[in-house]
């Protein structure tokens, strides 16, 4: 087909024809349908230039607010539930084992390893919390040696890559379950925070009239050899924002009580359940 003299008609067709010589199938499938989805999407819409400028703008700006510590694409793809519906599509569990959720932008690989019973907080503030639980396999044995990569925002609700106050690995550790499956950690109660707002995604959650905030949780990637690692959170039950998560990531599975105990501590207790790989 000639790529001269189009309408608004053949265009569509004009551009994937070009495809043709594309030699990666699974490449070429990608590119087809989104094509075809954002050919469809300025059809639906009627979109003008002006509208056209201010997308190609807006997706500069997000562009350029990335560096090594922020990352504007994963959280537009998590505001705009792309992230979730992706993990939806690729981690699906068999009954009885631990939900997956989003990853999010403030994971920091290389977290020192600690005991069971330390603390991941050296800073201050917050309500002191133990959360205590067991890594199992489906059938309900435990799984010595996994792995639990934890990481949360400090008392001030901000991650230690969001803060140069914090120390890089505050409210970070890796944890290994013991021959029980037990593992074992001190920290304070996490706070529902905003996702940055000081960037493009800001500025569209506000004029999609959204609020930017998160339900308080705990990021878990649990993982042992011989089953699949799950990317996780636990959820504090009661929190305002369970039904209204900006990245729609809560499941009923993933909400534990952080009851108090005595001595005005928290104490939560989460059993994971991993699927063999
Ligand atoms: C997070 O939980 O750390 C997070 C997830 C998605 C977007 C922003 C933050
Ligand atoms: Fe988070």
């Amino acid at each position: 087909m000639s790529t001269r003299n189009l309408s608004e008609a053949d265009l569509t067709d004009a551009v994937l024809a070009r495809l043709e010589r594309c030699e990666d199938p699974r490449f070429k499938e990608l590119m087809t349908a989104l094509i075809r989805h954002l050919h469809a999407f300025v059809r639906e819409v009627g979109l003008t230039e002006a509208e056209w400028f201010e997308g190609i703008k807006f997706l500069t700006a997000t562009g350029q607010k990335c560096d090594a510590d922020r990352q504007e694409y994963i959280l537009l793809s998590d505001v705009l539930g792309v992230s979730m519906l992706v993990d939806a599509l690729n981690h699906k569990k068999p009954t009885g084992a631990t939900e997956s959720t989003v990853l999010g932008p403030f994971y920091v690989e290389g977290a020192p390893d600690l005991a069971n019973g330390a603390s991941i907080c050296l800073s201050g503030g917050g309500e002191p919390t133990e959360v205590r639980g067991r890594v199992l396999s489906l059938d309900g044995k435990p799984i010595r040696g996994a792995v639990l990569d934890v990481w949360q925002t400090a008392a001030n609700s901000l991650y230690s890559s969001q803060d140069p106050q914090q120390e890089r690995y505050n409210m970070r550790g890796r944890f290994r379950s013991d021959d029980k499956g037990a593992f074992f950690f001190r920290t304070v109660k996490p706070v529902s925070y905003p996702v940055p707002t000081d960037g493009p995604v800001g500025k569209i959650l506000n004029a999609m009239g959204r609020h930017p905030m998160r339900p308080a949780h705990i990021h878990f990637i649990v993982s042992a050899p011989g089953y699949e690692p799950v990317a996780t959170h636990i959820f504090a039950k009661g929190d305002p924002y369970l039904d209204s998560d900006v990245v729609f990531a809560v499941k009923n599975s993933l909400v534990a009580d952080f009851k108090p105990k005595d001595g005005g501590i928290l104490e939560v207790n989460y059993d994971f359940a991993l699927k063999p790989a």
